[in-house]
């Protein structure tokens, strides 16, 4: 009997060689905040998965809140990604980027000069953000967008799009998860605007929509995903009485966009609360189009949960950090390797590109 997990997949016009998906992981190794070929080694290694979506990368010199991570929104940025699409196509898979602008999460330290923290409105994040210069610190009280500021910001995912095709991705993934700004703008714990950009739940969505939008009329809606974390905790994110209403209505219209995919995240195995089965089932039913399953995933239960047509694609995070060749492993019940999560997001090769094949 043949893995469902294993089997082909045509994800708009690409054809993806299995439905494992390597999860956004930011491991902090983009020094300057450029890509570097370290970073293409790291994805080259794990190019048995059908599709790599890459670490969290800003669309805007505002975006780059934690310490060395990478940009897309400069010449230099889309010359270090060619060395990563470049590899990794070398070695037969596919990769979109994945689009994260922090928003609120965020400090003053990890910014390029003349950036500032940013958020739907004065609301500070709860913990602190580790910095090289001076290791954690508080998040700073963000700077409420201005109208002007908000269309700006959508206006940079948009150029990071296209030129993330410039760079050779096959596609986008917008980050509207774990608390990030698409969904400080979706929540009501950082979002306390009263103009279009907040209040109701048509005007939470709205930056997040506009965001969807107009990317996928620079790229086509057929190279453009969006990952959402209903019920997520992450960055002081709050459910409330509006929380399914405000994720029916966003699906609904991801799905008149006819965007390539969503991908829920579920943190429950992260310590996070459950996700709701409900919540997952009305964002299948309301998009319509290919689901990425995420969260806790082992061989087993993603084989059980794509046959029961929960979604099409299953993505892993942790498994790929020790275990470049994964698909290999999940093949064979070979157990896996544990990373050691101390060296998760620190410089050099060290946890990083040094694990055995
Ligand atoms: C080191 C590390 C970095 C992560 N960075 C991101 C990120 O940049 N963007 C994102 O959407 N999720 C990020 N996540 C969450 C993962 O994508 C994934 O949802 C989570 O690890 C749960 O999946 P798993 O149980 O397969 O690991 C990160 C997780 C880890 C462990």
């Amino acid at each position: 009997m043949t893995d469902r997990l294993f089997s082909t997949f045509k994800l708009g016009p690409i054809e993806l060689a299995n439905r494992v998906v390597m999860s956004p992981m930011t491991r902090s190794r983009a020094i300057g905040n450029v890509p570097n070929d370290l970073m293409a080694t790291y994805y080259a290694q794990r190019a048995e998965a059908g599709l790599i979506i890459t670490e969290g990368t800003s669309p805007s010199p505002n975006g780059l809140g934690y310490a060395r991570i990478p940009g897309l929104f400069d010449e230099a940025h889309v010359a270090g990604w060619k060395k990563v699409t470049t590899a990794v196509h070398d070695a037969g898979s596919r990769v979109f980027v994945q689009l994260m602008h922090t928003g609120r999460v965020g400090h003053a330290n990890n910014l390029p000069s003349g950036a500032r923290v940013l958020a739907p409105s004065a609301v500070v994040a709860p913990g602190t953000m580790y910095t090289d210069q001076a290791g954690p610190q508080e998040h700073p009280v963000p700077v409420a967008m201005t109208d002007a500021e908000v269309e700006a910001t959508i206006e940079e995912h948009v150029q990071a799009s296209k030129l993330a095709i410039e760079a050779g991705f096959d596609g986008v993934e917008l980050h509207g998860a774990n608390g990030y700004l698409i969904e400080q703008f979706l929540n009501t714990a950082s979002n306390q605007r009263t103009d279009r950009w907040g209040g109701s739940v048509e005007n939470r969505a709205r930056f997040a929509l506009e965001v969807a939008r107009r990317s996928a009329e620079a790229i086509g809606a057929d190279r453009l995903g969006i990952r959402l974390s209903p019920y997520g905790a992450f960055g002081g994110m709050v459910a409330d009485a509006e929380t399914d209403a405000l994720y029916a209505h966003l699906a609904t219209e991801l799905g008149k966009l006819k965007l390539v995919y969503v991908h829920v995240v579920d943190h429950s195995s992260m310590g996070t609360p459950p996700v709701p089965d409900a919540i997952k089932s009305t964002i299948r039913a309301k998009f319509g189009g290919t689901i990425v399953l995420s969260g806790g995933y082992d061989k087993a239960r993603a084989e059980a949960d794509l046959l029961a047509e929960k979604g099409e694609l299953v993505a892993f995070g942790r498994p790929f950090l020790a275990n470049p060749k994964l698909v290999s492993k999940l093949k064979s019940g070979d157990a896996l390797a544990q990373a050691d999560m101390s060296t998760a997001y620190t410089p050099g090769e060290k946890g990083y590109t040094d694990y055995p094949a």
